[in-house]
């Protein structure tokens, strides 16, 4: 942690295709002395989530991040100084805090500042309990309307969303079929979050696979990829099924978007439903899935692997981890451990 001083990575040009670092300023700013209604933060966790890369490129569910600007992240910071009623110093808090050591903040941004519930330690706060988490619980119970019986295909199952939804959905009862890239995140999916079966889109044909392992169609689609597997998922989808559309990495640094999925049309023969959804608008029902998966969680019916990283330099360079798959589990960073209360 460097003293006296507010270390920054600024927003300094747009992405096209794949990120290279290039995009990002380094800059040291003095600390910001926090006004009346506001609070002084310390930064000490960073989360890495794959829609950063579209706030840097455009507007949609938010404004695009402005060029000069500090890089958006969600993160958990301390509060140093506080002159706003409902924070204390000392108080470990989770916010927009962005790729910086220090913030003064009135409590606004994409997530607004709340305080971690306590005994919650901040990588949890940004893993199981953050928004991948929340995106998995809301994404599969109240879009995927997942019931018992069913056969469910996650897309990305050995990431962080992607791996919390298939083992929820394990835990309802259904048979869940996770994609992943590589033999090591398969064997993973399979041994530690106990997916029925997993298939390595990289070395696999994804189409034949799903023809083998899901003989009698599939239910549920929970996608976090888009793509050539969300093609191959709707060749194969049962009479009702759900479509959750989570996310579509694979098309994040398209800079022209790829034709849409050859086999949409089943959709309406299957009567059948595709819903996108964004986690913000379950903000006010978060401490009920917060409750569900801690609960999952303390009972040893649900993993989260985490990939922790350290050091603000690095932010770039973990943020790209995230479109190579090289990150397994939940992608982190530490900048610092909290000081003593
Ligand atoms: N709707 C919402 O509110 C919401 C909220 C949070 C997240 N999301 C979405 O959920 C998805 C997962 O996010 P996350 O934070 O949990 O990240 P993550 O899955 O932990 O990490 C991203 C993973 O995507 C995979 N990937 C990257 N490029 C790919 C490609 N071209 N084809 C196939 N897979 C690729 C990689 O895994 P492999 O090694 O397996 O390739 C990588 O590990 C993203 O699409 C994200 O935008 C949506």
């Amino acid at each position: 942690m460097s003293e006296g001083k507010n270390r920054q990575w600024i927003l300094h040009a747009r992405p096209a295709g794949a990120l290279t670092g290039d995009e990002f300023h380094w800059n040291e700013a003095p600390i910001p002395r926090p006004a009346d209604g506001q609070v002084l933060v310390r930064n000490l966790w960073l989360s890495f989530d794959p829609t950063q890369r579209n706030w840097m490129a455009r507007d949609s569910y938010v404004p695009k991040i402005p060029l000069g600007e500090v890089m958006r992240a969600i993160s958990v910071g301390q509060v140093i100084e506080s002159r706003h009623p409902h924070f204390k110093p000392g108080e470990l808090v989770q916010g927009t805090f962005g790729w910086q050591d220090y913030l003064a903040t009135d409590g606004h941004g994409v997530i607004g500042v709340r305080k971690l519930p306590p005994g919650v330690p901040p990588n949890l706060a940004l893993s199981l309990f953050g928004i991948t988490g929340l995106t998995a619980y809301f994404g599969m119970t109240d879009v995927g309307r997942i019931k018992s019986g069913e056969t469910v295909v996650v897309s990305g199952a050995a990431g962080s969303t992607g791996s919390v939804a298939g083992q929820i959905a394990k835990i309802e009862g259904c048979r869940v079929i996770g994609t992943a890239g590589g033999r090591e995140k398969c064997d993973w999916l399979v041994n530690a979050a106990h997916f029925d079966a997993a298939i390595d889109y990289k070395s696999e044909d994804i189409g034949t696979r799903l023809s083998a392992l899901c003989p009698d169609g599939i239910d549920v689609f929970f996608d976090n990829v888009g793509g050539v597997v969300l093609n191959e998922v709707l060749a194969r989808i049962n009479l009702k099924a759900r479509i959750v559309l989570c996310g579509a990495i694979s098309r994040y640094n398209d800079a022209v978007p790829p034709p849409g999925p050859a086999n949409y049309f089943n959709l309406t023969s299957k009567r059948a439903r595709m819903e996108g959804f964004i986690i913000l608008d379950y903000a006010p029902r978060f401490p009920e899935a917060i409750d569900a998966l801690g609960r999952w969680q303390r009972d040893g019916r649900l993993v989260q692997k985490e990939d922790v990283a350290v050091g603000l330099e690095n932010a770039p360079r973990t943020l790209m981890r995230l479109f190579t798959g090289e990150n397994f589990g939940k992608q982190l960073l530490k900048i610092a451990d909290p000081p003593l209360a």
